[in-house]
């Protein structure tokens, strides 16, 4: 079993490494972030709820986020594990998945901490783009994509995030010192915090990552 969650403040490299180790491992990368922005794409209930929200950098309430994630790892693809991204990122939010957990006789067994300062953060995410159609994330100035504004993998065209504009940025940083942060003190209590220096490159921080991963699961998922 590998229950793994990835921890940091945005911009930091979750996505790009979650993405990275779910191919690797054969396990889900559950993104809070990505499930919330195609609900707000297909202009479902939730979709509506939240849209104002995001765009604003504020967090969307534990009882609706909890609910998604309780669904989401009671599916058959979560039975050798998954990995949340986004999720937990309050304390409230990470009582309720421990108890949820333990409802499906699981636990955590590791949580990988991105460890990147701010400015870096606003950096990365002002050059970050996405593609609208497969989602594939693209960094005009680490990673771009080789023909511009189109994404590698499907042709299609890659846009910038809604909530990626500076000053949002900064609310979502100042929101993550806020809210987010102390979940760092609530995984090292219970023995579970890793940390990976996540202003290093991609390749590097992959490489740790990949450490960790044997460290908290064993061998095997070095192979
Ligand atoms: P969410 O989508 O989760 O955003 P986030 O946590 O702010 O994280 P990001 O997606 O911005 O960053 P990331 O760490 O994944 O970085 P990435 O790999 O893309 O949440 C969005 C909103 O949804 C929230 O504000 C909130 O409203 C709501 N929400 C979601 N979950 C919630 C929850 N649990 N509770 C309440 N509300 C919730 O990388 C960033 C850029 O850097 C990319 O361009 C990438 O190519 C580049 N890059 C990555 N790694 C490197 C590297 N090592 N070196 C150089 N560039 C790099």
């Amino acid at each position: 079993m590998m229950n793994i969650i990835f921890l940091g403040p945005p911009g930091a490299g979750k996505g790009t490494q979650a993405k990275l180790v779910a191919e690797r491992f054969h396990i889900p990368h559950i993104s809070t972030g990505d499930m919330l922005r195609e609900a707000v794409t297909n202009g479902s209930e939730l979709g509506k709820k939240v849209k104002n929200i995001m765009e604003s950098g504020e967090l969307v309430p534990d009882d609706l986020m909890v609910d998604i994630v309780k669904e989401r790892i009671g599916r058959a693809d979560c039975k050798k594990g998954f990995i949340l991204d986004g999720f937990p990122r309050t304390i409230v939010q990470a009582n309720a998945l421990d108890e949820v957990l333990k409802g499906m006789n699981k636990e955590i067994e590791g949580t990988v901490y991105f460890k990147i300062e701010e400015e870096e953060v606003v950096k990365r995410i002002s050059a970050r783009r996405v593609c609208s159609k497969c989602g594939a994330v693209y960094n005009l100035v680490y990673s771009p994509p080789k023909v511009n504004g189109i994404c590698d993998k499907c042709g299609a065209p890659i846009y910038q995030r809604d909530d990626d504009k500076e000053e949002t940025v900064r609310k979502r940083y100042s929101v993550y010192i806020e809210k987010t942060v102390n979940l760092l003190d609530f995984y090292k209590k219970q023995g579970k915090l890793f940390e990976v220096d996540a202003s290093k490159d991609i390749e590097k921080v992959k490489s740790k990552v990949g450490e960790i991963m044997a460290k908290i699961g064993g061998e095997k998922w070095l192979h």
